[in-house]
């Protein structure tokens, strides 16, 4: 299995080109299922996620077409589903695979999902997707850890108000909902970017949708869609995690193509913190004073609050702060992972039930250290960059699901790091 050691101490420097955003393209993806005309998708980041959403959609009966010389560029081509079953050992590598349910269903007028399961992170059940799916006509019944899901006279739009404005429910209902018969109105949907982006390729198809990225969502159902072509925006929580990692190190870091809008309550936070961000013609600065770094308190919140992918990253640059920080999590019950391996580098941190006190400390320390998800370990490689000495992250395939070319990037930014086999 492969680990990164990283060398921590030197302080990065010049331009970082931030990906396509893995949470835009996995929707994205699946709703290339909606239409029987190809979908070109542009700026597809190449991280582990988007590898096995590809496998799903070829599986389900997509072609799937690179187009040479043009990374992150894939034409999705679906004239026929051949099968409407996403199955266990699929779903069970990326929740994200739950995405083909509501495509699936409006498009065949059935699907089978494996359900997710519990995660890392915390429970994460999906009863809202199943809730919204149901009011639009669905007849849903779980049957051997699968999600059996029918609409043989195919879906009706109707007024869905989510108990929580969850990402992923919002995502599968706006599929399901562009080709149901009348209106959808979604009622404290989520807002996250994503949710925009997604709107938008589904528009491009020919859909009819308003107010993507406010707390009311309006689609008018059609008939069929048809071809589109679209540019997948930048990844967000990437740009937030270079930017922490520019500050963590005493740094600066262009990150091109990021957009400030994009970071909503982050970009108060680390200004708080003694973090400059600034947007120029294509992205946005990062840069920091280490000696000025100031503790500041974060709760993490649906889009445009703090956002809990990024919590991580700020506890670890929290960690070398001045003076204390109260990092709350509001969004999973089991975000803090990353706590204990932390503090095997050196971080003074006590957890309260979903909140975690971090008292600044002067050094981290290098140190053997693993993580359980994505952005846990991410947070290992910030606080590392900072540490003295060398640590070894060990589990780098959480790395390789979400962040693209890290080594690489953090290499050209100044960071000594290698990956050993
Ligand atoms: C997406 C992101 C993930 C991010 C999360 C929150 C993708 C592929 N993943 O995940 O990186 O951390 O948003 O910003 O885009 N919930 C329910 N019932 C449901 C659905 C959700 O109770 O049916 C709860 C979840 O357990 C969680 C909260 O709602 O506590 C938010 O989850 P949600 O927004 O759905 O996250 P995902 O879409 O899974």
């Amino acid at each position: 299995m492969d680990r990164i050691i990283i060398t921590g101490g030197a302080p990065l420097s010049g331009t970082v080109t931030v990906s396509g955003a893995k949470n835009a393209a996995l929707p994205l993806l699946a709703a290339t299922l909606l239409s029987t005309e190809p979908v070109e998708l542009a700026n597809i980041p190449d991280v582990a996620d988007v590898g096995s959403m590809l496998r799903l959609l070829q599986r389900l009966g997509t072609a799937t077409t690179h187009l040479p010389g043009e990374p992150g560029r894939v034409v999705l081509h679906t004239p026929t589903v051949l099968d409407t079953t996403a199955p266990y050992d699929l779903v069970r590598k990326m929740r994200a695979s739950v995405l083909v349910l509501g495509p699936l269903l409006a498009r065949c007028g059935k699907a089978r999902v494996s359900m997710p399961g519990g995660c890392a992170i915390g429970t994460r059940p999906i009863d809202l997707h199943l809730a919204g799916l149901e009011r639009m006509g669905a007849v849903i019944t779980l049957d051997g850890g699968y999600v059996d899901a029918k609409a043989p006279n195919g879906l009706a739009g109707a007024e869905i108000r989510l108990a929580q404005p969850s990402v992923g429910a919002t995502e599968n209902l706006l599929m399901a909902a562009s080709l149901a018969r009348g209106e959808t109105t979604l009622v404290d949907a989520a807002r996250e970017p994503e949710i925009i982006d997604l709107a938008a390729l589904l528009n491009t198809m020919g859909a009819c949708i308003e107010g993507a990225g406010e707390n009311v969502i309006r689609v008018q159902g059609v008939p069929a869609l048809h071809a589109g072509r679209h540019t997948i925006i930048a990844d967000r929580i990437e740009a937030g995690t270079y930017a922490m990692a520019a500050a963590i190190t005493g740094g600066s870091v262009h990150l091109r193509n990021a957009r400030l809008e994009h970071f909503g309550a982050a970009a108060e936070k680390l200004a708080e913190s003694g973090v400059t961000l600034e947007a120029t013609v294509d992205g946005v600065t990062a840069a920091a004073d280490r000696a000025g770094l100031r503790g500041c308190d974060v709760m993490t919140r649906p889009f445009p609050g703090f956002p809990t992918d990024l919590q991580a990253q700020f506890m670890a640059l929290m960690c070398r702060a001045d003076g204390a920080s109260m990092i709350t999590e509001t969004i999973f019950e089991n975000r803090f992972m990353h706590v204990p391996e932390l503090a095997r580098m050196g971080a003074r941190i006590t957890v309260h039930g979903g909140s975690a006190l971090v008292r600044g400390v002067a050094e981290l320390r290098g140190a053997p250290v693993m993580a359980t998800d994505l952005r846990a370990s991410v947070s290992l490689v910030l606080a590392a960059l900072a540490a003295r000495g060398a640590t070894e992250i060990n589990r780098v395939y959480h790395l390789d699901r979400g962040y693209e070319h890290l080594e690489q990037k953090l290499g050209s930014l100044g960071a000594k790091l290698e990956r050993v086999a």
